[in-house]
């Protein structure tokens, strides 16, 4: 069986009342449906959500940490910086890093290995552009994403991995990809992962689809065989919805 997951990427939103407010509204709803909560605040809350979020299951995370352990790389953030204040999963690689701050497949690469160096889960977003799409390049450029930041992994890795399909065209514009076509890419991405690893590995990791994932569209979604949750922005900054989207699991 694997985990099932809805993490909430509040990306550059939300300040330190706002933090506090929207934790305690959606910890007053939380339901009990087996899922694994996430939930990504800013790097000045994110001390604040793990005190609040003690003995709570919803797990904060961070939206990204730079690959080095320390020294000057003025603005960026480093592991052991994360785990010192009780953070334990980074997501890296999402789309708007790669397309706003240049974060290559190489760059990826160097964060992604620092993150299992040093013990920590990492939730790695890929997915392709609707160019992509159009000129039917999606497996292509999806496969290229993950093969340069993970296939060369060892095996044990893979216990610390957490994928997330986010096709860009998909992301914050209302347009969700269609639960036939989240299904088609998580089927493509284990048969990937089956060929450069093992069964075992491909049918063990957990596969999130993320891209305009709200209450109305979240079941469907997920009741496909290969989706194994949702990381979710836009509904995640309000408690009630993001709350929904979790019991899409009851
Ligand atoms: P969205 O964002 O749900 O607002 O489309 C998803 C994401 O960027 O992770």
């Amino acid at each position: 069986m694997r985990t099932k997951i809805v993490a909430g990427n509040w990306k550059m939103n939300m300040d330190k009342a706002g933090t506090k407010t929207l934790l305690s509204d959606l910890v007053a709803q939380l339901p009990q449906t087996g899922a694994l909560v996430m939930v990504a605040p800013t790097f000045v809350n994110l001390e604040s959500a793990v005190n609040q979020l003690n003995g709570i299951p919803v797990e904060a995370v961070a939206q990204n940490m730079h690959f080095e352990d320390s020294g000057a790389y003025t603005g960026e953030i480093s592991a052991e910086m994360l785990l010192s204040i009780g953070i334990q999963t980074v997501i890296l690689g999402h789309s708007e890093r790669r397309a706003y701050f240049h974060e290559t497949d190489e760059l990826l690469e160097k964060k992604v290995a620092k993150a299992l160096e040093k013990d920590m889960r990492v939730i790695f977003c890929f997915g392709e552009e609707l160019v992509d799409r159009k000129a039917g390049k999606h497996f292509e450029v999806v496969e290229r994403q993950l093969s340069k930041a993970l296939f060369n992994l060892p095996e044990n890795a893979w216990n610390h991995i957490i994928l997330a399909y986010e096709p860009v065209w998909a992301i914050g514009t209302g347009e969700t990809a269609s639960p036939e076509q989240a299904q088609e890419m998580h089927g493509f991405i284990r048969e990937r992962l089956a060929a450069a690893f093992s069964s075992t590995i491909a049918d063990s990791v957990s596969i999130l689809y993320g891209g305009s994932v709200k209450p109305g569209n979240a079941k469907e979604i997920f009741s496909k065989p290969d989706v194994d949750g949702g990381l979710i922005g836009g509904a995640a900054l309000k408690a009630e919805d993001f709350v929904s989207i979790i019991r899409a699991f009851d």
